[in-house]
């Protein structure tokens, strides 16, 4: 069968990293709303818009399922497009409830800090699905919550530890006491991409969680439950806003997108 894949950009490609290793025989299209990124700084009518168009693409094109690899679209969208659209679509959120285990359980071996910091993009913290979220599993009031637009530029632009990303960096943490933190959560899906410069500012003890596991693995139990047929093919198109990727060096950045997080799969 075929699965839609969306995000405003190459961040979806986490999401789509880690279905491909539930799903390996199953047909892909990834759509990256690169016309329109980043989503994060948009209005929220702008996002519904954008995302809403981009599932009726993938729809039309045959997938039967699709998978809101992206916060922001998530925060924004998924309620409307679930009433909208008659297919599962599948929702990706920040990982705070094993972010508040990990510290909680650190708090109780004695252990550092045991504050959990959520970085994202300005409209997923701000919006109400974070801040429900937060209130439903923080009972001890230990999240933090920071919106770090410019990594999703960084990220699409493919740059990833260069100096211009360390200043951004150390400019945006500058009121932030790291050392306070025993959990990071990569409220974003770009994000997964930083983790090598993020671990290394925020040292080894703190651990770096990210939403992309629990939505893979949610997509692989609605493809068993829906009893779709199994897919034979494997194949990865991609498109972006609309129109398919045909160019190989931008193919190629895909590609090394993709290595990218495998090497990052160490943090
Ligand atoms: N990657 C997206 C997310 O997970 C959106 C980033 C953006 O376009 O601002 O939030």
């Amino acid at each position: 069968m075929k699965i839609g894949i969306f995000d405003s950009g190459i961040g979806g490609l986490t999401v789509l990293h880690r279905a491909l290793s539930y799903l390996p025989n199953e047909d892909f299209l990834f759509y990256a709303d690169e016309a329109h990124v980043p989503y994060g700084t948009k209005t929220k009518e702008e996002i519904l818009e954008y995302t809403t168009g981009a599932v009726e693409f993938l729809t039309k094109a045959g997938c039967r399922a699709v998978v809101l690899a992206c916060n922001t679209a998530t925060s924004v969208a998924v309620t409307k497009l679930r009433e909208e659209f008659d297919i599962p679509i599948i929702g990706i959120e920040p990982a705070v409830k094993p972010a508040i285990a990990h510290a909680n359980e650190l708090s109780a071996e004695g252990g550092r800090g045991g504050r959990v910091l959520v970085i994202a993009t300005p409209m997923t913290a701000k919006e109400k699905k974070l801040h429900d979220l937060v209130e439903r599993v923080d009972s001890h009031h230990l999240v933090d919550i920071l919106a770090t637009p410019k990594l999703v530029e960084f990220a699409q632009k493919g740059e990833f530890n260069s100096p211009a990303v360390e200043n951004y960096l150390k400019e945006v943490f500058q009121d932030t006491v790291l050392s306070d933190y025993s959990a990071l959560v990569l409220g974003c899906t770009h994000f997964n991409l930083f983790k090598d410069t993020l671990s290394g500012l925020f040292g080894t003890q703190c651990q770096l969680l990210d939403g992309s596991e629990g939505c893979a693995r949610n997509l692989a139990a609605i493809v068993e439950k829906e009893g779709f047929a199994k897919g034979e093919c494997g194949n990865v198109t991609y498109f972006s806003s609309g129109e398919e990727v045909k160019d190989e060096t931008r193919l190629a950045f895909y590609r090394q997108i993709l290595e990218r997080l495998s090497e990052m799969e160490k943090y």
